[in-house]
């Protein structure tokens, strides 16, 4: 299955910054008692590069990485067995050094010039962010006619308050959001209370 589909399907991308090796193998674990098949890890933390790689220990969590700036972070996320790239942006620049190296790349977008750029460089599935700060849902809706063939990740502000009002669109595939894993939960190893984050959001999604 391609992660395009995975990702079709979960209809959800937990996303978060982890600045421990240790840390990985328990994330890993809630996320598959979840039933949650993926993970975006973002490149936001220093001592995140250093220790990405023992996501190589858990290929059942498909790994997507991002915040992705820079070629050596793409080489960062190949070495870990990442599935996919993220970016905040649009760069044409990493779009082609990620093809060069056969790996998905999903960029960030906000407008329409930017989905046309993207879209001309062959990608149908594009990040909209930041979703809540750049018109939401009515900009999406907008998009809808003019860009019908063209599916949406919002990401930014996503909560379980709003999820399901971008997940009713038939242009978007899947939310992110980095509010079920916060840094405090992890901090605290809160693992427990991930875990139930992580299912009620798969459950009300699952609902709907
Ligand atoms: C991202 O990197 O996609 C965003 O920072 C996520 O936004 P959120 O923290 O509001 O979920």
């Amino acid at each position: 299955m391609s992660i395009f589909n995975i990702i079709n399907e979960a209809k959800l991308i937990p996303l978060t910054t982890i600045t421990s090796r240790e840390d990985v193998e328990p994330l890993c674990e809630v996320l598959v008692e979840a039933s949650i098949p993926l993970i975006e890890i973002t490149l936001r933390h220093k001592r995140t590069l250093d220790i990405i790689d023992e996501f190589n220990k858990f290929p059942e969590v498909h790994l997507g990485v991002g915040t992705v700036r820079s070629k050596s972070h793409i080489d960062l996320a190949i070495n870990a067995s990442a599935s996919f790239l993220i970016t905040p942006g649009y760069s044409e620049n990493l779009l082609d050094y990620a093809k060069q190296k056969n790996i998905p790349l999903i960029p960030g977008v906000q407008t329409p010039s930017e989905i046309m750029k993207a879209n001309e460089a062959g990608l149908s599935t594009l990040k909209f962010f930041p979703a809540e700060l750049s018109g939401g849902v009515d900009r999406l809706k907008a998009y809808k006619s003019v860009f019908s063939d063209i599916k949406f990740i919002p990401t930014g502000g996503i909560t379980n308050g709003n999820a399901l009002s971008y997940l009713a669109l038939d242009n978007v595939i899947a939310v992110g959001a980095s509010a079920l894993i916060s840094p405090d939960l992890i901090n605290s190893k809160s693992w427990s209370e991930i875990k139930n984050n992580l299912k009620e959001s798969k459950e009300l999604i699952n609902k709907s």
